[in-house]
């Protein structure tokens, strides 16, 4: 995840960075090592204790009303958060305002067409009532951001406790402490706990068997250029 991101905010104007919904600051942290001086914006206030603690500065804000002058920051990352907004098109407005012109905003989703190959769906089928809902397609994300590219990635590592990286590792699901490090597998236990212990269960199964699934998850990483 990490290198399409430096590889799009590449050239941006200076090092100021929001990361916008920026949670424990995992990405925060790994661009403070690239030089970046990174912002984490979030509105979960436990979550920005968690990226406080690891030395990073810090500021609770809605990702629909950043606080944030106009044109006042270099850079901009919203990494696995646009499926979590009212209204993703607003946050991607509001990345657009504060941005410096030069400035760059790489924005890390899952597409409609991420998770449409994505086998925890057919796994746990009730998801797909919400995952269809939240998870837009990439032309919809990209309105917002004229003249964006986008580009998909294989997410296998752990350290982004996604739902995509999870996906990559079966085995894993079969152990709460992974699983519910995602709001998917949250939801499922919360609103759906039956068809979850039915689809772990069909789980167990396939990779006692020797058939897991084998499709890594997959998310998209959306790169944009403040004109001018
Ligand atoms: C899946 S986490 C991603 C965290 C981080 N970007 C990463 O990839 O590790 C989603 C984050 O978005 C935050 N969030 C959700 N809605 C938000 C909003 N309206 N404004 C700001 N942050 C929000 C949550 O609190 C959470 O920290």
């Amino acid at each position: 995840v990490l290198r399409p991101v430096l590889r799009g905010l590449e050239e941006a104007p200076g090092r100021v960075l929001a990361d916008v919904g920026g949670g424990t600051g995992n990405y925060a942290a790994a661009l403070a090592v690239e030089g970046w001086e990174p912002l984490v914006i979030d509105r979960s206030r436990s979550m920005l204790a968690l990226a406080a603690a690891k030395g990073l500065r810090t500021i609770e804000g809605d990702a629909h009303s950043l606080p944030l002058e106009n044109e006042s920051i270099d850079a901009l990352t919203l990494i696995s958060v646009l499926h979590h907004l009212d209204d993703p098109a607003i946050a991607l407005a509001e990345a657009r305002r504060v941005l410096r012109p030069g400035g760059r905003a790489v924005v890390v989703a899952f597409t409609r067409e991420d998770i449409s190959d994505l086998w925890l769906i057919d796994n746990f089928p009730i998801s797909s009532s919400w995952m269809d809902e939240t998870h837009p397609p990439l032309s919809e994300i990209v309105e917002p951001l004229p003249g964006a590219t986008g580009e998909q990635i294989v997410v296998e590592d752990l350290e982004d406790a996604s739902i995509a990286a999870l996906a990559s590792f079966p085995e894993l699901v079969l152990q709460p402490d992974w699983r519910r490090q995602t709001s998917y597998f949250e939801r499922l236990e919360r609103d759906h706990p039956r068809e979850l212990d039915a689809g772990l269960e069909r789980l167990r199964r396939d990779l006692d068997a020797g058939s897991a699934p084998d499709r890594p998850g997959r998310a998209s990483a959306i790169s944009w250029v403040k004109p001018g």
